[in-house]
């Protein structure tokens, strides 16, 4: 029977935002970045050789540029040559808008490397030459979180003084804190603006090199509240980081806003709550209009139920922390 790889890779979501290039050519970073990898936000993609590049996103046939560029740059990366047929699904729903990129570049990379190679698992791969850290930095070319997403737990993507100097790997498990993350679903529109141009245009706006001043000091500090499992005190550090992201795209030229009234509202809302006690949650944002709420497992019905009782028409979707990637030999 011909050989067919299936891989699941997570989501995740930042802490530290990656935000801004020094080189798109090379995907340097212009600061360092921190994740939580989720655990059901996840990308499932099969893969087996074939004569032409096929993809099937949920059983239909695609014409994604995206997919079809990446597998050429992976080509062109490792030089293996053979052509693949991709069947890909997310077990999050599309229209929910929970970014896809870094789960759906990180199956992609894994599972077309494990299927060039003949690879059943990680270790086949690393003995082929492609350990988890190669596939991250392959996986980061086609979309820059994906790097983060071949590990599990608490992740680090540092920038280094050069390109090629730049490291991404795992810096606390999955279980030495369980957090979750409760994602509140504002909306599923198209972006007016994709995040690759607004990661061009970060340099334009005047707030983005003292952001760049401030990187380090506030990576010290959420690397401590991580290690001490601090949640009130990596709670405004992920609020800051976000709404600094923010503030940046929107005194970018050209300005865009990936908020909506709806996202303003419920942050104004959690804040006051928390302020009242109702719950101990703080949320961070990606670069689009959903809120991904962070807090200890023990304070999420309660969190729920809050958040129900105020918006009974929000959808939610319930993840937390997850141990990475996975391959299975079908
Ligand atoms: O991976 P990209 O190029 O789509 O950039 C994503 C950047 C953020 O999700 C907003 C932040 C991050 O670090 O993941």
């Amino acid at each position: 029977m011909a050989f067919e790889i299936e891989v699941q890779a997570p989501s995740n979501i930042a802490f530290l935002k990656y935000w801004g290039k020094s080189d798109p050519l090379t995907q340097w970073p212009a600061g360092n970045s921190l994740s939580m990898t989720l655990k059901h936000a996840k990308t499932v993609t099969k893969a087996s050789l074939s004569d032409t590049d096929k993809i099937f996103f949920e059983g239909i046939i695609s014409s994604d540029r995206k997919i079809f560029q990446a597998l050429d740059l992976l080509r062109e990366q490792t030089g293996l040559k053979s052509r693949i047929t991709i069947d890909t699904r997310n077990t999050f729903p599309k229209s929910c808008g929970i970014a896809s990129s870094a789960s759906g570049m990180a199956a992609l990379s894994i599972a077309s490397l494990a299927c060039w190679t003949g690879s059943r698992s990680f270790e086949e791969l690393e003995k082929k030459g492609f350990s988890k850290t190669k596939i991250s930095h392959l996986a980061r070319l086609c979309s820059g979180s994906a790097g983060r997403s071949l590990f599990g737990g608490y992740v680090e993507w540092l920038k280094g003084d050069t390109s090629e100097q730049q490291i991404i790997a795992p810096k606390f498990s999955a279980d030495h804190w369980p957090l979750s993350n409760l994602i509140l679903i504002v909306s599923n529109k198209e972006k007016e603006i994709s995040s690759t141009q607004a990661h061009a245009a970060a340099w334009s706006s005047p707030l983005f090199r003292p952001r760049l001043a401030v990187l380090q000091e506030r990576q010290s500090a959420m690397l401590d509240a991580i290690k001490e499992k601090n949640l009130e005190k990596l709670g405004p550090l992920l609020e800051t980081e976000a709404l600094e992201m923010h503030s940046i795209i929107m005194t970018a030229s050209p300005s865009v806003s990936y908020l909506s009234e709806e996202t303003l509202e419920l942050v104004s809302w959690i804040r006051c709550e928390r302020q009242k006690g109702s719950f101990k949650a703080w949320f961070t944002i990606d670069a689009g209009p959903n809120i991904h709420l962070i807090s200890e497992p023990k304070d999420l019905p309660n969190l729920q139920a809050s958040l129900s009782k105020a918006f009974p028409n929000l959808t939610m979707f319930q993840d937390e922390v997850g141990t990475g990637p996975q391959i299975r030999a079908l």
